[in-house]
């Protein structure tokens, strides 16, 4: 298929990176749509291990293009160093970095007020990343947001901060100290000057010509602002729908979505995770998995694979096939559990509930599967993997009703096996 989008079926770090990174060597063109360098993205080849927050996980391709949307909302001091950091393991960045001038750009006092929003949450905080996300989305369906044309250009640049810090205004109200930072961004706009362009035409341009792109998610279905464990989410759209509003092209230029799945689950932050073990089983989880944050390093909740979860992403992104990942976590447990419904005053309920405390108070359905407790990592070839890995694999695409088209056995490119 031409243009294929990955999309997180869970709360992030499902692995999208990875699977990014590897069918990348297939496309042209490698495009990130929404979300900010809240995302934590790990990829894992011969020269060494990379994690990126904005730039797209194709950028090890020198060949490739890799564009950052007008949907992405995007840090230029975090952009600064991150295209620093990969240029520092030698990869190649001018030439095929491409960042939309209409994506909005997050400033230090987003930063700020992030963090202190989240906390004046007290015992409903949601435990953001810090990095500004939310205020940034926030100013930007205020109307009062700076967009990257807007930094590259002095005058405007000015007159906007100006407005936006009127002495009406919310920011003016909460005392940042603005003089600082405007030579500070100016100057980081003049850095990005030569990334920057309309990545709608270009995207447009290419696709008309028979290029094919890859459109890469951050967060996941479950924290879609619509979607998602509201008010527990990100402030943007994950979920499929996004890739058009968020890189400017028609909904009918996306030819395929693959969803990407742990083969268990996890969280970070606060919110509802219904099949989220007993801690002394979350730990072990988590040390096998290797389960922290690439982004802020917390430790990731973890908890079992959730069909409940995982279907209602299927439909919502309309997936056509499905990744799992990291089933070589599995590999030493000798019982398996899939949550395949949830009750609710007696009730069955096989679709996800929108009311959080539903979700909260929901008694599980469990249905018990044998483990492998075996090796699985080096297993190339489907044919290859323990009985009991395919019964749980047919199993999930059975109770999703959905093909799937890799599995994952380890961080590695070469640690897949393709159906
Ligand atoms: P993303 O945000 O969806 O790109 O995922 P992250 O990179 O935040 O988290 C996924 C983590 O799992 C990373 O540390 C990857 O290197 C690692 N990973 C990906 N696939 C596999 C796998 O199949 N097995 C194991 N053991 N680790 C994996
Ligand atoms: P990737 O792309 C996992 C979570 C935060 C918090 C909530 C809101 O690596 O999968 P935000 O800073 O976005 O306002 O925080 O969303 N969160 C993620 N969790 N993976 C991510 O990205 C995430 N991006 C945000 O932990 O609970
Ligand atoms: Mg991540």
């Amino acid at each position: 298929m031409a243009n294929v989008a990955v999309i997180g079926m869970q709360w992030g770090d499902e692995g999208k990176g990875k699977i990014v990174d590897i069918l990348a060597a297939e496309f042209d063109i490698i495009a990130r749509y929404q979300g900010g360098n809240n995302a934590g993205h790990t990829v894992i080849t011969e020269a060494g291990e990379f994690t990126f927050h904005l730039i797209p996980s194709g950028i090890l391709y020198p060949e490739k293009k890799c564009i950052i949307g007008n949907g992405v909302v995007i840090d230029p001091r975090a952009l600064l160093s991150e295209i620093d950091y990969i240029k520092e393991k030698k990869v190649k960045v001018n030439g095929n970095l491409l960042i939309d001038e209409r994506a909005h750009i997050t400033l230090p006092y987003h930063c700020t007020l992030d963090s202190i929003i989240d906390e004046q949450r007290g015992k409903g905080r949601l435990g953001t990343t810090g990095r500004g996300i939310g205020v940034t989305y926030m100013d930007k369906v205020s109307r009062i947001g700076i967009r990257m044309a807007d930094l590259l250009d002095e005058e405007t640049f000015r007159e906007k901060l100006e407005i936006n810090f009127g002495e009406k205004s919310y920011l003016h109200q909460k005392k940042i100290n603005l003089g600082e930072i405007v030579n500070e961004y100016l100057l980081y706009g003049k850095k990005l000057s030569h990334y920057v362009t309309d990545t709608s035409l270009f995207l447009n341009q290419e696709i008309a010509a028979g290029k094919k792109v890859l459109f890469e998610g951050a967060q996941g279905t479950m924290l879609d602002i619509d979607f998602g464990t509201y008010p527990y989410v990100t402030a943007s759209n994950p979920v499929a729908g996004a890739v058009a509003t968020g890189l400017g092209i028609g909904p009918t230029k996306i030819d395929e979505v693959l969803g990407v799945t742990k083969a268990y689950t996890t969280r970070v932050g606060e919110g509802p995770f219904p099949t989220q073990f007993s801690p002394e089983f979350e730990e072990k989880i988590r040390l096998k998995g290797n389960e922290y944050g690439a982004t802020t390093g917390r430790p990731r909740r973890c908890g079992w694979m959730d069909a409940v979860v995982l279907r209602y992403a299927v439909r919502i992104n309309g997936l056509d096939n499905l990744a799992i990942t990291k089933l070589d976590v599995l590999d030493e447990l000798k019982e398996i559990n899939i949550c395949t419904a949830y009750k609710y005053q007696g009730k069955i309920l096989t679709e996800f509930p929108s009311l959080l405390r539903v979700v909260k108070e929901c008694e599980l359905i469990y249905e018990k599967m044998d483990g492998w407790n075996e090796d699985i990592s080096l297993i190339r070839n489907y044919d290859k993997l323990p009985a009991a890995a395919k019964n749980y694999l047919k199993r999930i695409s059975e109770l999703l009703n959905i093909k799937i088209s890799i599995i994952s056995v380890g961080p590695r490119r070469e640690e897949t096996i393709y159906l």
